[in-house]
């Protein structure tokens, strides 16, 4: 006889409890399902953004993650606050980490690097304009060299230390007109590799998650609709990835039973590359 379905829960557990993690790109898309995953699992968020129109976004996450429920709730920090930071700028990234450890009063344990811009003219790479190129790999690869420079710094040693870089399946897909990108996300997966090791010892983790098409506002811009339609068509489950798709994988790797996984890229994409 079949077993009963599990019944779904909302309520929070406590597997990141008083860890505190810092998502980059956070005011929406994988970065903010992240953040809410992260929360859902105990953690305190710094969600970071970098455009004053997303200000607003960023708040209404900071909200909700504050507004979910807590063992720790007497205290009078908050689970979560909103920073504004270009990761391209050392200045600010090192703000940011500041930032993090001045309200929360230690340094942090988690990093996940999932701000990106994409090129959403899907140019060749003769096409491409070079102030273009240069957008991409200043956001992309300078950027998650920034912050994955300042928390090799700054995270806890002994246990528990995770930094997460989001790269994307097109590293391993080589598809045309997304030379820049796949060229900046390729160089994201070499830093993470490679620091995985220069942290012997420290006890801190590093891994790419790597995912496929997913329904956000970077994968639909400039697309048209059999573009889309193609992406569907070539997955092998027949649709775009989701959000919640990536954040459990996020939150597998940064919790205590991920430890083992170290230096691995993970691609989460349906089986489309
Ligand atoms: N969606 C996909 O199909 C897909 C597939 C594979 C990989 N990815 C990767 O997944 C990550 C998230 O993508 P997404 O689809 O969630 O994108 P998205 O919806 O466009 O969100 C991007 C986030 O990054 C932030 N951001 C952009 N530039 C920034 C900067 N210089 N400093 C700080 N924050 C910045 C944006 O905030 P502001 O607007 O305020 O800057 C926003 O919060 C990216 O790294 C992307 O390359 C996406």
């Amino acid at each position: 006889m079949e077993s009963a379905p599990a019944p779904i829960t909302t309520t929070t557990t406590t597997a990141l409890q008083d860890r505190v993690a810092i998502v980059t790109g956070a005011s929406r898309g994988i970065g903010k399902a992240i953040a809410l995953h992260l929360a859902s699992l105990g953690a305190k968020l710094v969600i970071n953004y970098s455009s004053p129109s997303s200000q607003s976004l960023a708040e209404q996450l900071v909200s909700q993650i504050n507004s979910l429920s807590s063992s720790s709730s007497s205290s009078t920090t908050p689970r979560a606050i909103a920073v504004q930071a270009d990761i391209s700028d050392e200045t600010q990234v090192i703000s940011l980490f500041n930032t993090t450890e001045q309200t929360f009063n230690t340094s942090p344990h988690i990093l996940v690097t999932s701000a990106g811009v994409l090129d959403s003219s899907y140019s060749t790479i003769f096409d491409l304009d070079v102030s273009e190129f240069d957008r991409i790999f200043s956001v992309n690869t300078r950027g998650t060299f920034l912050c994955i420079k300042e928390a090799a710094k700054r995270i806890k040693r002994g246990g528990g230390g995770r930094i997460v870089t989001i790269s994307s399946s097109l590293a391993a897909g080589f598809r045309e007109k997304f030379g820049a990108y796949t060229a900046s996300k390729a160089a994201v997966e070499a830093m993470t590799k490679i620091l995985a090791k220069e942290l012997k010892g420290s006890g801190i983790t590093v891994n790419a998650v790597a995912p496929g098409p997913i329904a956000t506002e970077m994968f639909y811009a400039g697309k048209t609709e059999e573009m889309v339609q193609r992406a569907i068509d070539e997955s092998p489950l027949k649709r775009l990835g989701k959000v919640e798709d990536v954040a459990p994988v996020v939150g597998f790797l940064v919790s205590d039973g991920g430890e083992w996984v170290n230096g691995q890229i993970i691609r989460v994409n349906g089986g489309y590359i």
